[in-house]
């Protein structure tokens, strides 16, 4: 089978597409043939040797598979052969086949097509977890996303309109992604590159702030955030594209009631697979019934994998980025 991998930390020219070969499903795994994947700034991120859940050199990258199951371990009863799926595989997406626990493999309707399907699992799920799990929104409140128009953005607002919010803001690094975060649900666009979010914000919300905050950028934006993070309210930091940390004083959060909150879905599906699957059920309802669209901005080969990295590190991509083997 042909698998992209990394041959050592660095840019997108020590991604390979090499053959190894089909691996074998463990008593718990089933083994998928990709018809789709999907690429995450995760991805990137292993590739320059600054993700916390990737391995070392050499390895596959790649979180999202959509596929046909064509084998499986033999304590494997929840999932059958010739079965449709979705799946956060266990080790590299980013192939022709991919390996998944069968508990991280879901039985996909009929009425979601491949692509849209290969581009669901890391951001959806991720997206609802951040809104319903971990931020806990409340119908009414507000909520600011940031980097809006890409692949968490995109589905967030979506999710966070779904979920009853009072009032979605969204940013955006360029005057060219405002109409896509409007597209997707966002009430308010503001272009972070150019304009102070937190003033923006204040003045939307006459001086209250928002009530969520999903931060996938840290750095300066988690500092500006505590800025216009209302009384009670939850910034849930899951990213740091900027590459900078944020830095939070205990200050910030005592006296106004409010909190900073952690999450990975890479350390989630490791740790508690079983409790993904509530928040995959509810999004996967969505997808079907049409009532969330996945935003499929560009599609490569996966020969062509490095160009997909150079497109989703250049900041100009929106919505998701399939990779077809
Ligand atoms: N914790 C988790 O479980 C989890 C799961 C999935 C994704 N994430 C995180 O969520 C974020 C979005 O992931 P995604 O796959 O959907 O990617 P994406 O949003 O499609 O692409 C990344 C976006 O980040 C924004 N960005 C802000 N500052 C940046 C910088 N200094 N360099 C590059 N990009 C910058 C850019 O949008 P603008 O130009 O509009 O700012 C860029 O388009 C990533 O930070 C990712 O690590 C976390």
């Amino acid at each position: 089978m042909k698998s992209v991998v990394i041959q050592r930390f660095g840019g997108p020219e020590v991604l390979e597409v090499c053959d190894q070969p089909i691996p074998h499903p463990g008593p718990g795994d089933v083994l998928i043939k990709v018809q789709a994947t999907s690429l995450n700034y995760a991805d990137v991120k292993a590739r320059m040797g600054q993700y916390h859940n990737a391995g070392q050199p050499p390895f596959t990258p790649g979180l999202d598979v959509m596929g046909i199951v064509t084998a499986r371990g033999e304590a494997v009863t929840t999932i059958e052969i010739g079965q449709r799926v979705v799946a956060f595989p266990l080790h590299g997406a980013h192939s022709q086949y991919a390996l998944a626990d069968a508990a991280l493999t879901y039985a996909l309707p009929d009425s979601v097509d491949a692509h849209a399907a290969a581009a669901f699992p890391t951001v959806a799920v991720t997206s609802y977890e951040l809104l319903h799990s971990v931020a806990r929104l409340q119908s009414g409140e507000t909520v600011l996303i940031h980097a809006a128009a890409g692949g968490i953005g995109t589905t967030a607002l979506q999710l966070a309109q779904l979920a009853g919010a009072g009032r979605v803001i969204a940013t955006v690094g360029s005057e060219e992604k405002r109409a896509i975060a409007k597209q997707f649900g966002a009430d308010e666009v503001i272009n972070y590159r150019t304009e102070s979010f937190a003033d923006c914000v204040l003045d939307m919300t006459n001086g209250h702030g928002v009530d969520v905050i999903l931060d996938s950028v840290a750095g300066e934006i988690l500092a500006q955030g505590l800025r216009c993070l209302a009384r009670f309210g939850r910034l849930v930091v899951f990213g740091n594209a900027s590459g900078q940390p944020g830095m939070v004083s205990s200050y910030d959060l005592h006296g106004s009631c409010r909190s900073v909150l952690g999450y990975s879905m890479g350390t989630t599906r490791r740790y508690r697979p079983d409790a993904l699957r509530p928040s995959v059920d509810a999004a996967l309802r969505l997808l079907a019934d049409g009532k969330l669209r996945m935003h499929i901005g560009a599609t490569f080969a996966l020969s062509d994998t490095a160009d997909a990295h150079r497109l989703l590190e250049s900041r100009t991509s929106v919505g998701k980025i399939l990779l077809i083997p």
